[in-house]
């Protein structure tokens, strides 16, 4: 009986351990990634009748692991006998949307870490970085449907860059340790977040990532990266002694795009406001197009692949400027996307929409790109966790050049 009502307080709790003889709470402060401080400890009046039952409740537990060191702390406190060298928890800390609505209704908070299948890894994740997705599964609005589940509380975020913590019975080439990078689903079904400490991903959707690379640069090419590898190489079909015009050449797809057409031996044009011509240029732009000045549509050249990172151009605008066979790619769906791709359907040149996809493949490319220094991530900024509304508040304000790169557990020494 008393060991139903003690694992009961346990599940209430989310975490906790079985000792022998003593029933204790500990609150755990300040946790790193791997190691918590206790900083109260008290006798836990349960009602119960515990005498041979033995129990600690870990109170706030923001890290699934708790050391020795920290729970002879405990011991100090509580009088254990006995102290486990190590405690699972089954509880993370992440950031909690409860509901839709403006950015400062997010919360810090600790959430269930998310359940794991056969073929998925458990990350133990060191950095994120924001995307302009982030804010639509914030506000519920722009499509945020097709890309979060509309399930509450859920943790939010995309990017991530971490340590394999688990691997599933079934995964293959890839061990406990690996320093892996990737993004969560961009789909109706997705239930977790990477501004969190953990996240459970497909072995086969994470890349590698180099130990030369950081986290945070890892994180934030993820997304971006895919997304422009994937629009100008699958769906522009983009060769090496061709020309790509990016328009929105200084934003996360496009400052990627930049780089990547150049790696794919094509020369590149970019858009951008004056601001941030020269940043362009320092990518690799042969020529820099201020789009508060010039329409797309008034350029004197001709283009084989137009990716709008922007999406704010369209087909009929662009079609004049392609060569025969090229390629207008776009990162939303609209109804200029549909008529585009209906009147494409007559013409030489082709127009089409990419939706980024996970794939290893992919991501170890960007990863030895990185890792060689010919792409790069620009971060314009890096926030702790605990500062996620004041990084979406900057991200909402369009005021960046590149990336916002969160950083989880702590700082570097
Ligand atoms: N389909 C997919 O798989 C996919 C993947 C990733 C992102 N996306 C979507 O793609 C969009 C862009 O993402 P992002 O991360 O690159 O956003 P971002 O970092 O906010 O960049 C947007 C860029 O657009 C530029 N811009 C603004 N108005 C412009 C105009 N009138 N003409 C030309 N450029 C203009 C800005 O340049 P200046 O600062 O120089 O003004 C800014 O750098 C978002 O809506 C995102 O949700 C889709």
């Amino acid at each position: 009986m008393a060991d139903c009502h003690a694992e009961h307080a346990l599940r209430e709790r989310r975490s906790g351990v079985v000792f022998d003889q003593t029933v204790c709470a500990v609150r755990v402060v300040n946790l790193g990634a791997r190691h918590g401080r206790i900083e109260q400890a008290h006798q836990l009046e349960l009602p119960l009748r515990l005498e041979r039952v033995s129990v600690v409740l870990v109170e706030r537990v923001t890290s699934s692991r708790l050391d020795g060191e920290a729970l002879g702390d405990c011991a100090q406190h509580c009088h254990l006998t006995r102290i486990p060298q190590r405690i699972e928890a089954n509880c993370m800390r992440a950031v909690i949307l409860d509901r839709n609505g403006p950015i400062d209704s997010l919360r810090i908070g600790e959430m269930d870490a998310p359940s794991m299948s056969a073929d998925e890894i458990l990350v133990r994740v060191h950095a994120a970085a924001v995307n302009p997705a982030d804010l639509k599964v914030v506000s519920g609005k722009d499509g945020a449907a097709f890309i979060h589940a509309r399930k509450f509380p859920t943790a939010i975020g995309y990017d991530f860059s971490g340590v394999v913590e688990k691997v599933g019975a079934n995964v293959r080439g890839r061990t406990v340790g690996d320093e892996v990078f990737g993004f969560l689903p961009y789909s109706g079904t997705n239930k977790q977040g990477s501004f969190a400490e953990l996240v459970s991903v497909k072995a086969h959707a994470v890349g590698v990532k180099p130990g030369g690379v950081s986290h945070e640069q890892a994180a934030a090419s993820a997304t971006v990266g895919c997304t422009a590898l994937q629009g100008l190489r699958d769906k522009g079909g983009l060769r090496a002694g061709q020309r790509a015009l990016i328009n929105g050449a200084s934003g996360g797809v496009g400052s990627f795009a930049v780089q990547i057409a150049r790696q794919l031996g094509a020369e590149v044009w970019g858009t951008a406001s004056a601001a941030n011509a020269d940043f362009v240029r320092e990518l690799g732009a042969a020529r820099v197009i201020d789009y508060r000045k010039t329409p797309l549509r008034s350029l004197d050249a001709k283009l084989d692949v137009v990716l709008d990172a922007a999406v704010t151009s369209s087909f009929q605008e662009v079609r004049g400027l392609l060569n025969a066979g090229g390629a207008y790619v776009t990162l939303l769906p609209s109804t200029s996307l549909f008529v585009g791709m209906v009147s494409s359907l007559f013409s030489s040149k082709r127009c089409g929409l990419v939706m980024v996809k996970s794939r290893a493949a992919d991501l170890d490319q960007l990863g030895q790109w990185l890792a060689a220094g010919e792409v790069r991530a620009s971060i314009d900024e890096t926030f702790p966790l605990s500062e996620i509304t004041t990084a979406l508040s900057v991200q909402e304000s369009g005021s960046i050049r590149g990336k916002l790169a969160i950083r989880l557990g702590e700082p570097p020494p």
